[in-house]
């Protein structure tokens, strides 16, 4: 019981620092999660628990039929239906501190666009099978799906973060996380033609809702440790019967 209410102060925490401003009590500073004000105020408002967004909705009623005694309130306003509850845990699973990888600058999560949505990887990351490098989406690619969302969206953050972004004519600055040294070359596009899947080379990352070096624990696909090394590289290219002479990857 105990555990139950103290995981719901931690969502409805995350929820409310996602929420923004209207929802915010105390801080600007709050970002990426860390809302102890509005954790506070939730428990001090007793015994009735009310919703002041639609994550925040989405959650309490999750909680309620964990718990049938919570009493909750959901004001009409925060009673619809997006944005939708995995979206809402999704970017809070993207901005968890606690789960490896970098923090990106919006909480864009590959578990809910990749696997639940099934958006072709190729769709964001088109330079893939035509050139040597996979490219990320730009702002623009992004809006065209989300200028036609409802503003109900903009109650995440990443959102407003991201139309923001779209405003201003910036682009996003996300972190790269696979890296080679200048003096390897590598194509994707080689790869992609030799039916070599994503996966073999980044891990499950339609799994993921905060994209991360996958450990070589994850025995499926036998990624590599901490950064492509050189023996991952030529290990495969043995097993595959592709080349492994030294001007093949060095310059
Ligand atoms: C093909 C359409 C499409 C494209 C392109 C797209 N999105 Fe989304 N996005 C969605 C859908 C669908 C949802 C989930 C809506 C829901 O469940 O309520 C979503 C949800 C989100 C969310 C909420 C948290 C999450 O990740 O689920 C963020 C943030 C987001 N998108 C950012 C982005 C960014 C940044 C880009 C560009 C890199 C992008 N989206 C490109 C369709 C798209
Ligand atoms: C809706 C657009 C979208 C789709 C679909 C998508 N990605 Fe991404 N991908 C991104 C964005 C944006 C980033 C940068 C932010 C991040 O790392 O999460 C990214 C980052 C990555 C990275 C990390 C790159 C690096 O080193 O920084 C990999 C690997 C990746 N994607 C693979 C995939 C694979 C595999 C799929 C299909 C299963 C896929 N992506 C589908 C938008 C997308
Ligand atoms: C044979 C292994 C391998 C395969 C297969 C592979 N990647 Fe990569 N990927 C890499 C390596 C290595 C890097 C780092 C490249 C560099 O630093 O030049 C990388 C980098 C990336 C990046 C970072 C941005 C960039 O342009 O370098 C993205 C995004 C990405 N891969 C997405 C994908 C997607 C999507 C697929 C499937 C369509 C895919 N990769 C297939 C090994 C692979
Ligand atoms: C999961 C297996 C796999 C991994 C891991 C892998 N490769 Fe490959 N690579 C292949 C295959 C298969 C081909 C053959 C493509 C062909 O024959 O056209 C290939 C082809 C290439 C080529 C083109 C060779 C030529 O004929 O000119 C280069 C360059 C290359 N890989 C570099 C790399 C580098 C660098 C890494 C590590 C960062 C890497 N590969 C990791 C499977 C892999
Ligand atoms: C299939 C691709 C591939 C082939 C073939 C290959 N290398 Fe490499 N090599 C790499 C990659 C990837 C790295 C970078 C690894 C890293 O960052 O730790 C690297 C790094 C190196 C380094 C730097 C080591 C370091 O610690 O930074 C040297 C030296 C080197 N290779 C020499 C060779 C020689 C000599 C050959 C031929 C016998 C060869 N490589 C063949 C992919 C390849």
């Amino acid at each position: 019981m105990r555990s139950v209410i103290q995981g719901l102060i931690v969502w409805v925490a995350a929820f409310t620092a996602l929420a923004g401003p209207s929802a915010m009590a105390s801080s600007d500073d709050a970002g990426h999660g860390d809302a102890h004000g509005a954790s506070e105020e939730v428990e001090l408002s007793g015994e009735v628990l009310v919703a002041a967004s639609v994550c925040e909705a989405h959650e309490l009623r999750f909680m309620k039929e964990q718990d049938p005694s919570l009493r909750i309130e959901i004001p009409a306003e925060y009673a619809g239906q997006w944005p939708s509850r995995s979206a809402c845990v999704s970017a809070v699973e993207a901005w968890n501190p606690e789960t490896p990888g970098p923090i990106q600058p919006i909480p864009f999560s590959h578990k809910h666009h990749a696997g639940e949505f099934g958006i072709d990887c190729l769709y964001c990351h088109s330079g893939t099978d035509r050139s040597s490098a996979a490219g990320v989406p730009s702002v623009e690619l992004c809006m065209g799906c989300h200028a036609q969302f409802p503003p109900q969206y903009d109650e995440i953050e990443g959102i407003r973060i991201l139309k923001n972004h779209w405003k201003e004519k910036t682009p996003v600055e996300w972190q790269q996380i696979y890296r080679l040294p200048e003096h390897v070359q590598f194509r994707h596009n080689r790869h992609i033609s030799a039916g070599v899947e994503c996966q073999r080379c980044h891990g499950a990352i339609e799994e993921m809702d905060k994209v991360y070096m996958t450990p070589d624990e994850f025995w499926k696909y036998g990624v590599p440790v901490k950064k492509p090394e050189m023996g991952w590289c030529i290990n495969c290219h043995r097993q595959n019967d592709a080349k492994i002479d030294c001007v093949r990857c060095h310059y």
